[in-house]
């Protein structure tokens, strides 16, 4: 069975091919560069890089693979920018009507959770932490088909916080990959110990809380004319973000029967991030960090475990 995968719900043109259960190709076009500039996306540019991208990208794929052997077109139908999802579907239209093989919409967070099956294996029921720069939520899933949100931010994304405390901090855009560095870079590891939020329901998130007590730090270091040491509010930062997941995880290993620890979406690549879910269960997955920010083979993926259990109740 060969999918094509496409992605571009966000600001990432990407193809991927999947045949026989493995990713054979993936062409990624990132628009980071141009929305840097801004910092952060600009939903009608990112409309009109896409537009311009997703046939460049195509072109690349079709220089060492035949689109005829393809037997499924699966696009990101949602959640995502509008723009951008709508170039995502027409593009896939049109390759289903000229092959006129059958199209499988993807849902994005579906997609980043089953980035981790890429090369290895699901055992349910699972929970899987999706952290994005659009989405947080703790997921419950017994099977592809039957899957349940447990705990959502009730605020900001954790990549969107990520975010913003990289821009009250000039360290540019994106901020995750950054703080993440600077977090790793820094020598003297001292702790400024920032609290962590409270929600009703325990399983909730509120990353905005830890970002406004981050950024009124600086303000007061600002107003008295500090020094801002940008290594050790982003160290003492991920230290919250890493506690505060850790409080969450560990309420959730004691409400529900895990057989697997999943995490993934776009903050999953960070280093620290992966090693605490890697300790926290005897059976973790983590997405390869190609996979872990936007891209097709995701969505190529999902599309194929669907396809594999869709009689399953
Ligand atoms: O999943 P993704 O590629 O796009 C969305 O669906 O939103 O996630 C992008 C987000 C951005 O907020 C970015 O700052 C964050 O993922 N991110 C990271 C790291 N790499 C990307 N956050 C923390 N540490 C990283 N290493
Ligand atoms: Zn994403």
């Amino acid at each position: 069975m060969i999918i094509l995968g496409i992605e571009t719900s966000h600001d990432d043109t990407s193809i991927a091919i999947l045949e026989n259960n493995k990713i054979v190709k993936m062409i990624t076009f990132s628009q980071i560069k141009i929305h840097q500039k801004y910092g952060g996306t600009i939903p009608e540019i990112a409309s009109r890089e896409h537009v311009n991208n997703v046939a460049l990208v195509l072109e690349e794929i079709k220089k060492d693979y035949d689109l005829n052997l393809i037997d499924y077109i699966a696009y990101t139908n949602e959640p995502g920018l509008i723009g951008a999802l709508y170039i995502g579907f027409l593009f896939a239209s049109a390759i289903s009507i000229a092959l006129n093989k059958p199209l499988i919409p993807v849902n994005h967070i579906k997609g980043h959770l089953f980035s981790v099956a890429i090369n290895q294996k699901i055992t349910y029921p699972a929970m899987a932490l999706i952290v994005s720069g659009g989405h947080s939520q703790l997921m419950y899933a017994k099977s592809y088909n039957d899957i349940v949100i447990v705990g959502k931010t009730q605020d900001d994304a954790l990549g969107e916080v990520y975010d913003k405390v990289a821009r009250k901090l000039n360290l540019g855009f994106p901020g995750g990959p950054i703080i993440d560095k600077l977090a790793q870079d820094l020598k003297n590891k001292n702790d400024l110990l920032f609290s962590i939020p409270k929600t009703e329901n325990e399983l909730d998130f509120s990353f905005s809380g830890i970002k406004t007590q981050v950024i009124n730090y600086i303000n007061s270091l600002e107003q008295k004319n500090y020094q801002i040491d940008q290594g050790k509010i982003a160290y003492s930062f991920q230290q919250t973000i890493l506690k505060y997941l850790k409080t969450k995880l560990n309420i959730a290993k004691q409400n529900f029967e895990i057989k697997t620890l999943i995490l993934a979406g776009g903050v999953s690549a960070n280093k620290e991030i992966r090693e605490l879910i890697l300790n926290m269960h005897t059976n973790s997955l983590i997405p390869e960090l190609k996979y872990a920010t936007d891209n097709g083979a995701m969505i190529a993926k999902a599309a194929q475990i669907y396809l594999e259990t869709k009689h399953e109740k």
